[in-house]
């Protein structure tokens, strides 16, 4: 993945961005940008902001053009993370290989670092300039739809109100389809409005996310379980402790390991259906298709 030259382009800017974002905020905010710049520097994969930015290439746009709104959607993600850490959540003390941040500071900065990304994050969008009005309209309503009650914040709601109950798959895969596949969708919907895709490129993306997304929990779950915390830069073996509803504790891990290999079949096939004719549109799809790498365990 990290020879990707698409990926390699854009990364420093993707990280550039974000922390110009926490810089331009008032300067008497000091615990509150060190706390919001201890999550996000030199942490994380950036994997939807990146989806963003492909998504918009194969869509015929300028990555440059759309990076506001991809660093948006990664601030949400990063609110999502630290509020899913907090006690009353998951109740995790360490993320992305470092303290999380109610661990280091304290819960009230927690919370109100989370609450910080999320509002930041729609000034972010709203700096998406080189899109038509109209698109840009469509692209914060995306956001907001899939982040809230209509989205994650519903998978998250679910996730904790499972806890110690048995569901079907049926409903697990609601769960996963909310708290990340809701994110994940959202980054290809962003993608599609800066740019002019035929349907056929637009129903492609539309499916690729639907798979990425539900994979890519079924992953994470499966990390949870069979890497350590020096790989996964999170405490392991959290999702039994706290009795979560998962693909391994449903079907087992070998059960799990097939569902999640029907996933990634699904998003090469996506892929595929893909109508590519320019350079441009060749390199971003190279990266939808070495992405599938964080989808091996
Ligand atoms: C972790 O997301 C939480 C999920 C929604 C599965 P990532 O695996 O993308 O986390 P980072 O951003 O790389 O830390
Ligand atoms: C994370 O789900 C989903 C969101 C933060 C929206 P998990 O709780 O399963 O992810 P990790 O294991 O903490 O990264
Ligand atoms: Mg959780
Ligand atoms: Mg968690």
């Amino acid at each position: 993945m990290k020879n990707n030259q698409f990926m390699k382009k854009w990364l420093e800017e993707i990280e550039q961005y974000l922390v110009s974002m926490i810089d331009g905020l008032p300067s008497h905010q000091e615990k509150l940008q060190s706390a919001m710049k201890h999550v996000v520097v030199g942490g994380g994969k950036r994997i939807r902001p990146m989806l963003v930015l492909a998504s918009a290439q194969v869509c015929g746009a300028k990555p440059k053009d759309v990076l506001p709104a991809a660093c948006a959607l990664e601030m949400i993600h990063t609110y999502s993370l630290i509020h899913d850490d907090l006690p009353g959540m998951d109740d995790d003390s360490m993320r992305r290989g470092k303290p999380t941040i109610h661990v280091l500071y304290d819960e009230a900065t927690a919370i109100l670092s989370g609450d910080a990304f999320l509002t930041i994050a729609f000034e972010a969008i709203c700096q998406t300039k080189e899109v038509e009005a109209k698109n840009l309209v469509q692209m914060v309503q995306a956001l907001s739809k899939a982040s809230g009650a209509r989205g994650m914040i519903a998978g998250q709601m679910l996730d904790i109100a499972s806890e110690e109950q048995s569901l079907t798959l049926e409903e697990l895969k609601q769960i996963h389809q909310e708290k990340t596949g809701k994110l994940i969708q959202v980054a290809m919907q962003i993608g599609c409005l800066a740019g002019n895709p035929s349907n056929s490129t637009k129903e492609a993306l539309e499916d690729f996310a639907t798979h990425y997304g539900l994979a890519f929990q079924i992953q994470n779950d499966l990390q949870d379980v069979l890497w350590d915390s020096q790989k996964t830069g999170k405490e392991t073996g959290k999702d039994q402790a706290l009795e979560k509803n998962t693909y391994p504790s449903l079907m087992g891990i070998a059960g799990a390991k097939l569902a999640l290999e029907e996933e990634v079949m699904a998003c090469q096939k996506s892929i595929e259906q893909l109508p590519l004719t320019s350079d441009e549109q060749l390199e971003a799809a190279q990266f939808l298709a070495d992405s599938l790498q964080y989808l091996t365990i």
